[in-house]
């Protein structure tokens, strides 16, 4: 479900310090928000009106997210490609509360059960939410997430008094890229290619069986939406986008966003379960450096779950990465 290693180059520019997801230069049409057959019409509250995001809404919604993210966190961590990419992932339901003949707030819920709430005031967010669950529960999910930041205090505040619980933390973590770069040394056997378009499908599946071996809320994604999601767009770099091999067979990958104002960003890595602790994921991490490195990257971001069982936060310390921001994740069973 949530951000593994989730999140944006494009969201990392204004601070050492950017929040998910998920770049502007979306190639190619997608499905709108409201293609997936869902409620149509307008949904309606005792407090304010609640619609259906509308293209025509982007900006001010922008505008609501970018002085949500510089209140909070003393800087704007949004951008307005990603934010487009996120409202534009198929399965995505969008809503905006109107007050004053404004846009006051905006409410997403996507088919990974994940919410995102953003309001000027606590009765439009209140609304909102209330319009996501109805929505939720219509589309049989059965539990709802959400991330904030913890300086984030009217968000967590919704997420207190609309009963979600404290599940765990994702921390967004940094390496700078100076000093000499270790070569990576690979498993026997083992060897190492770019990704290419006939890769989509198997990518797509070790990602899946990798995130759904531990984490019990990963809700896997349509192969179309992923694929959309993850490379039509200015951030995807086939030439980041490492696949190691044994025999011929996929057995980890590591998929990297492009450079950006000298930044990187780790998007996903995956060892297959047979082949972890041989090294793989480390010489992954230590081959992008060295792509990134080339292109005059300064360092690189991720976002990892602080209680990944599988090690991926040791692994990201081992090879040099700093956490610098924390986020909560809620969740509420539905
Ligand atoms: C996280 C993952 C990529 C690690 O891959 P790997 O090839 O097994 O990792 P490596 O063998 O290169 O390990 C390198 C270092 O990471 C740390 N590490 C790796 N697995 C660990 C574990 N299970 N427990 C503790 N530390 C671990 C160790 O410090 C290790 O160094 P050492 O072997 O010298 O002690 C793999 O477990 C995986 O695919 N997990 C599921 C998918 C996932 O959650 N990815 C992370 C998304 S943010």
């Amino acid at each position: 479900m949530l951000s593994h290693c989730d999140g944006t180059v494009g969201t990392q520019l204004s601070t050492p310090s950017g929040i998910r997801t998920r770049a502007t230069g979306v190639k190619g049409r997608r499905p709108r928000p409201l293609d997936d057959g869902g409620a149509g019409g307008e949904y309606r509250c005792p407090v304010h009106e609640i619609r259906r995001f509308a293209d025509d809404d982007f900006d001010q919604v922008f505008e609501l997210l970018d002085t949500r993210s510089r209140a909070v966190l003393g800087s704007s961590e949004e951008e307005r490609g990603y934010l487009r990419r996120r409202l534009d992932v198929p399965g995505t339901d969008s809503f905006v509360a109107l007050g004053s003949g404004r846009i006051a707030g905006h409410a997403a819920l996507g088919e990974d059960q994940e919410i995102a709430v953003c309001a000027a005031d606590a009765r439009s967010s209140d609304a909102l939410f209330e319009t996501v669950e109805a929505r939720a529960r219509e589309r049989g999910f059965d539990h709802l997430a959400l991330t904030a930041a913890p300086e984030d205090e009217a968000l967590c505040s919704l997420a207190r008094r609309t009963g979600f619980v404290l599940d765990r933390e994702i921390w967004r973590m940094w390496r700078t890229l100076d000093g000499e770069l270790a070569e990576p040394r690979w498993a026997d056997g083992a060897t190492v290619r770019t990704y290419t378009d006939d890769d989509g499908e198997q990518v797509h599946a070790l990602l899946d069986a990798a995130y759904a071996g531990w984490d019990r809320d990963y809700v896997a994604r349509g192969h179309e939406g992923w694929l959309a999601f993850m490379t039509q767009h200015d951030e995807f770099d086939p030439a980041l986008w490492f696949l190691v091999e044994r025999d011929g067979a996929l057995v980890g990958c590591s998929l990297h966003w492009a450079a950006h104002q000298n930044r990187g960003w780790v998007k996903d890595i995956v060892v297959a379960e047979g082949e972890r602790g041989r090294g793989l994921g480390r010489a992954l991490l230590q081959h992008a450096f060295r792509a990134y490195a080339e292109r005059g990257v300064e360092r690189v971001g991720l976002k990892v779950d602080s209680s990944n069982p599988t090690g991926a936060r040791q692994l990201y310390e081992c090879v040099g990465f700093v956490t610098d921001r924390r986020y909560e994740i809620w969740t509420k069973t539905l």
